[in-house]
């Protein structure tokens, strides 16, 4: 079966960065570019065989040494330079600690995720669809009834939330950001989550999705919210509405939701099921609902949790909780709908993300709504 992964990063510029104590180029595409401090976007270097032990000369292991010295140096140049270069880029003097600006360019931000979503070494070749995860997981918590959870907080920084199992594999999605809240200490995590999913969704060809800044950080665990909060992906719709209806969304909006799963793929060492919704996980597309209908799901056989797998090639999988969208006739015709029309989807799935974002939030009405450019609408411009 072929896949079809977008690329929609183009027109880098190369830059040095360092990494496991090698200096490898990089390549970036924005101007207020991030350096991506653990991974790099090139097929990694091989690093020299260690240098063989040769007990009868005393030179060769002081030339080891003098080695490893000096690429601790060029190492220890090149962390100088790179945190110089963060510096100048957030516009600050060298040697003060950042302080948070009181306005803060969100599409500038924005960018800076956007440049860091391309890997070809992890998953199908980019970090968005966990991104998406990570706001979703962390605004997902929200009861309306005790107005607690919710997008403000990121709680998820702390234990137990973070040990929940719905959390699980989480921790690659707020690590990959730690660069950018580096670069931009004026955000909080709570809004970096958030605007890590709105910019993985709409980077990866998904709607335009309206975001407000404004959450801040709990200052320990001791807002962590309870497990069993976010939905199980071994039950039905009985349960989804149990668990969205808490959260305050109606069916139509479960069912918009739930077409995020057209984005990237389980992991057995997760969740504990496996494999791709569609064959484009890297792409924003109404795919999901297609396969959803067009396919036979047949159980998957396996010792792992129960799931289904097309009966054609075995390679796209959909969870219990999937399959219950179409097992529930209310639920059904949106399905259809949204299979019929991909516009449609993207208008009622960008309104039901906001508002899921917006979850647990206190607002005036007077706040601004960003709306952020693609990069790639920016560089047809240029
Ligand atoms: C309807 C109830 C839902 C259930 C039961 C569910 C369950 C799951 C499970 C079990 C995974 C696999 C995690 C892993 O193994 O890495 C997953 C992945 C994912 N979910 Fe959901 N989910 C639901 C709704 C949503 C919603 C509302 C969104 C976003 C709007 C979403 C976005 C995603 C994305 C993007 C992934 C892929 C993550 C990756 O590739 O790392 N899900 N979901």
């Amino acid at each position: 079966m072929a896949f079809r992964f977008v690329r929609v990063f183009s027109s880098r510029r190369t830059l040095t960065t360092f990494q496991n104590s090698r200096v490898v180029p990089v390549t970036f595409k924005h101007k207020n570019l991030i350096p991506v401090l653990s991974r790099t976007y090139t097929t990694p270097i091989t690093p020299p065989p260690p240098p063989q032990s040769n007990p009868q000369s005393d030179n060769s292991s002081n030339k080891i040494l003098y080695l490893i010295g000096a690429a601790a140096l060029i190492g220890g140049g090149s962390y100088y330079l790179y945190t110089n270069n963060l510096v100048k880029d957030i516009g600050v003097s060298e040697n003060k600690v950042p302080d948070k600006p009181k306005v803060i360019d969100y599409q500038k931000i924005y960018n800076q995720i956007a440049d860091i979503l391309e890997d070809n070494d992890y998953d199908d070749g980019s970090y968005g669809p966990i991104l998406v995860r990570l706001a979703w997981h962390a605004s997902g918590t929200y009861d309306k009834n005790t107005n607690t959870g919710g997008s403000d907080g990121s709680t998820m920084r702390f234990s137990p939330e973070s040990d929940h199992g719905a959390n699980a594999g989480l921790k690659t999605a707020r690590d990959k950001l730690e660069v950018i809240k580096l670069a931009n200490p004026g955000i909080t995590y709570a809004d970096l989550w958030s605007l890590g999913g709105v910019t993985a969704i709409q980077e990866m060809g998904g709607p335009i999705i309206p975001w407000i800044p404004g959450r801040k950080d709990a200052e320990d665990g001791s807002k962590c919210t309870v497990d069993g909060l976010l939905p199980d992906a071994s039950k039905t719709s009985n349960h989804l509405r149990e668990i969205f209806g808490r959260m305050g969304f109606n069916d139509r909006e479960i069912v918009a939701l739930a077409g995020a799963h057209a984005l990237g793929r389980c992991h057995p060492d997760r969740s504990g099921y496996s494999g791709p919704w569609t064959t484009s996980p890297t792409l924003f597309t109404n795919d999901f609902y297609i396969e959803l209908l067009k396919k036979k799901w047949q159980e998957k056989k396996w010792k792992g949790p129960k799931q289904y797998v097309d009966k054609e090639t075995g390679e796209l999988m959909m969870l219990p909780s999937d399959l219950a969208l179409i097992q529930d006739k209310k639920l059904k015709p949106y399905v259809e709908e949204y299979a019929k029309d991909e516009e449609l989807f993207f208008k009622d799935f960008s309104a039901a993300f906001h508002k899921l974002q917006e979850l647990g939030l206190t607002r005036t009405g007077e706040e601004t709504v960003y709306r952020f450019k693609r990069t790639s609408d920016e560089e047809v411009k240029k």
